[in-house]
């Protein structure tokens, strides 16, 4: 939302306030979207600018009154103290109209294709567990960005599937014979050409993966590395690892960051690291304690990720030559 349509309706909240209102609902319901929307000081939010530049302008000067003002009668105060739940709700619904909202693509790498429990139990595939809080994560998150609400639409490349029978990358396998830039496009299978669509169309990925010795697992590097820089380039990631260990998968992590800058896309600064997942999420991503400490590192990421998504999205329109 542009600058001048803020300050206006921040004007409008006023305006509306300050007419005599005194303790209506609709008067509460005013203050209640300047609350909300503004956090009750505009002043602080979009800058002392605003009012000191109009405080320096030429005011109009005040007329004198002939006669002194007819004292008005006092209204009797409403006893209302607060917005009624509806009237809130309303309000909610209105804020989420005037506010823009950005939908990032957001394409999600598994960095595991195991499909075999260990022998002496345990998840046949610990991605899945973290997979799925990442993926509730970024559904449950509603968060904004200046005046922007950000949602997510993801797409998430398993290399299961991928390399799996009739799947996007089969005819080329995890040892990666036929990588895409390396064929005409009008060659490429119609389910390779479109899972590239999906990639080149995305705006920031995530990659969630566990560390195979000590290092990116041969699955991620063949998925990502099928599609070129071109693909991937002025775009952010965000990457997730994790590991039965207490070192959460970070030697893998480190590789991974190595692996995105030579595709192009940038690996924003944070990480999140989850070591021993199953302590911490359930099977279907549940966190076991919402407040662990270790989880806190996911919604820093993507507040970063978005961030970056917005700006990177913002300044591809612009040619790199
Ligand atoms: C080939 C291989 C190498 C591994 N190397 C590491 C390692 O370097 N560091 C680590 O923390 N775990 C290592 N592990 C253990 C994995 O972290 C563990 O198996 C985990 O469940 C893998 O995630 P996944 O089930 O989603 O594939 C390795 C596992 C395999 C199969």
């Amino acid at each position: 939302m542009a600058f001048q349509s803020v300050s206006t309706l921040n004007s409008l909240c006023w305006w509306r306030e300050g007419e005599d209102l005194a303790g209506s609902e609709e008067k509460i319901i005013w203050r209640e979207v300047r609350r909300r929307l503004f956090g009750g000081n505009f002043h602080e939010r979009f800058g002392g600018n605003f009012y000191s530049t109009w405080a320096a302008s030429p005011q109009p000067a005040k007329r004198k009154r002939s006669k002194p003002k007819p004292k008005r009668k006092a209204k009797p105060k409403s006893k209302i103290s607060s917005p009624p739940s509806q009237a809130i709700e309303t309000i909610d619904q209105s804020l989420i109209l005037i506010m823009s909202s950005i939908v990032l693509k957001t394409v999600i790498f598994l960095g595991s294709a195991r499909n075999i429990a260990p022998a002496w139990g345990g998840d046949t595939r610990l991605c899945d567990r973290v997979a799925n809080w990442v993926k509730s994560t970024i559904t449950s998150r509603n968060d904004t960005l200046g005046d922007d609400n950000i949602t997510h639409q993801i797409h998430v490349v398993d290399p299961l599937e991928v390399f799996g029978p009739g799947g996007a990358l089969s005819h080329s396998g995890g040892e990666l014979r036929a990588p895409t830039f390396f064929m005409k496009s009008d060659a490429l299978p119609e389910s390779t050409r479109k899972l590239q669509e999906v990639i080149k169309d995305a705006d920031c990925y995530l990659v969630v993966s566990p560390e195979y010795n000590h290092t990116i697992p041969p699955a991620l590097s063949s998925v990502m590395g099928h599609f070129g820089g071109s693909n991937y380039k002025c775009k952010p990631v965000g990457i997730v690892t994790y590991s039965p260990g207490p070192f959460a998968g970070m030697r893998a992590a480190m590789a991974i960051q190595i692996m995105c800058h030579e595709l192009g896309c940038l690996p924003v600064s944070k990480l999140c690291g989850l070591p021993s997942p199953s302590d911490l999420l359930e099977l279907d991503g549940t966190p076991k304690d919402a407040n662990h400490r270790m989880l806190q590192q996911l919604p820093e990421l993507l507040t970063q990720l978005e961030w970056m998504a917005v700006a990177m999205k913002n300044q591809r329109c612009v040619v790199l030559k």
